[in-house]
C-alpha cells in the first residue's frame, strides 16, 4: 500500500518535472518546415484527411507523435516521418504545434509551392523506350496497374545496381471492368480485366532535384508527378505524400516494385 502510494507521487513527480522541461519552442520551429507541407505553416492542413496541429494539447501530440514511432499508429506517412524523429526532437515540435493558435472552424491552407511543383514532364518516348515490368490488380479499389521502367533504370536493374540518374518509372492506373454481379472481371492471366485509362502516376530522378525537399521527406533527387490521361501534369497533387511513403525505401532506390523489376530485367535477354 505505502508502496503504491509512493509509485504514484514519484510518477506525478516525473510527470510534473516533464512538463517543466517541456520541449523548446524554437527548436520546434526549426523542425517544422517538413511538416508544414502537409499540416500547413500555421498548423492548419491542407488537406480534410490530414489533421490541424496548430493549438493541440503537447502531450496529445507527444503521444500520437512517440505512437506513429513505435507503430502503435499506424498511418503509412506518419510512421514513416516519425521513425525519423527523437524523443527531444518530437517533444519540441510538439511544443511549437501546440504554441500556435488553433483554426476557426473550416479553415485551410493551401500545399507549399515546392511541394506542388514537379519537376517531372511526361516522357516523349514513353511509348517507344519504357519496358513493362509488372502488373498489380487492386480488387477493391478497382484497379490494375500496369508498372514501365525506362532504359536505364531497367538496365541498371539487370546489372543488379541501384538506380542511375534518369531513372523514370511511369504506371498506367486503369479502371477495371465491371462484371453483371457489380464485381471487378478477371482474366484469364488472373488480372483484372482493364477498362478506361485513369491516370498515370510517375517519379523520375536528375541531379540536384532533391534539394527542393527538406531532408526529413526527401528521396535523393527523386520528383513524383501525376498525370492525367492528355499527359498534362495533375495540379493540386501534394508531393510530400509521395516522398513520406516511398521514404523507407532508401535501400531500394525508393522503389516498391524493386523485386518485380529486377526479376524482370534478369529474364530479359
Ligand atoms: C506527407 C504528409 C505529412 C507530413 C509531411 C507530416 N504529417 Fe503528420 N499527419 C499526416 C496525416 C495524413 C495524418 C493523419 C494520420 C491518421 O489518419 O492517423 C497525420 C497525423 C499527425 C498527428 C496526429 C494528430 C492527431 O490529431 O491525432 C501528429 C501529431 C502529426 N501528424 C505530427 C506531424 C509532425 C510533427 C510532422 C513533421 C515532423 C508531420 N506530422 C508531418 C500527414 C503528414
Ligand atoms: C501510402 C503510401 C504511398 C503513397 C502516399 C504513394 N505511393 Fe507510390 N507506391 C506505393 C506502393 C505500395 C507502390 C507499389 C505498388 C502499388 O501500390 O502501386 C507504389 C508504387 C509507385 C510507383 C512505381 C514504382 C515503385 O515505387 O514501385 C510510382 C511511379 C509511384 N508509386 C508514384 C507515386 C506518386 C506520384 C505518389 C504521390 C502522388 C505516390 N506514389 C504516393 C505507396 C505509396
Amino acid at each position: 500500500m505505502r508502496n503504491a502510494l509512493f509509485a504514484t507521487l514519484l510518477l506525478g513527480v516525473a510527470g510534473l518535472s516533464s512538463q517543466v522541461q517541456a520541449g523548446d519552442i524554437e527548436a520546434g520551429r526549426a523542425l517544422s518546415v517538413p511538416c508544414a507541407a502537409c499540416h500547413g505553416e500555421n498548423g492548419i492542413s491542407s488537406s480534410p484527411v490530414i489533421p490541424n496541429l496548430a493549438g493541440q494539447k503537447s502531450a496529445y501530440l507527444v503521444a500520437q507523435l512517440q505512437a506513429f514511432r513505435g507503430g502503435a499508429r499506424e498511418n503509412d506517412l506518419m510512421n514513416a516521418i516519425a521513425a525519423q524523429l527523437s524523443d527531444p526532437q518530437i517533444e519540441s515540435l510538439a511544443a511549437f504545434w501546440s504554441s500556435l493558435s488553433g483554426a476557426s472552424t473550416h479553415a485551410t491552407s493551401t500545399i507549399p509551392a515546392n511541394m506542388e511543383r514537379t519537376r517531372l514532364k511526361f516522357p516523349e518516348n514513353f511509348q517507344r523506350e519504357f519496358i513493362r515490368y509488372d502488373t498489380i490488380s487492386f480488387p477493391d479499389r478497382g484497379q490494375v496497374r500496369k508498372y514501365y521502367a525506362n532504359k536505364p533504370a531497367f538496365e541498371a536493374a539487370r546489372m543488379g545496381q541501384p538506380m542511375p540518374q534518369g531513372s523514370y518509372f511511369l504506371v498506367e492506373v486503369f479502371g477495371a471492368k465491371m462484371g453483371t454481379d457489380d464485381q471487378p472481371l478477371f482474366g484469364e492471366d488472373g488480372q483484372l480485366v482493364e477498362d478506361k485509362l485513369l491516370f498515370y502516376t510517375a517519379m523520375e530522378t536528375q541531379p540536384g532535384w532533391g534539394d527542393d525537399f527538406p531532408e526529413l521527406l526527401r528521396n535523393a533527387d527523386w520528383n513524383y508527378a501525376v498525370f492525367l490521361t492528355d499527359k498534362t501534369a495533375r495540379t493540386g497533387v501534394n508531393q510530400a505524400e509521395c516522398l513520406a511513403c516511398h521514404k523507407p525505401l532508401t535501400q531500394d532506390s525508393y522503389l516498391f516494385t524493386i523485386k518485380a523489376l529486377t526479376a524482370a530485367a534478369k529474364a530479359a535477354r
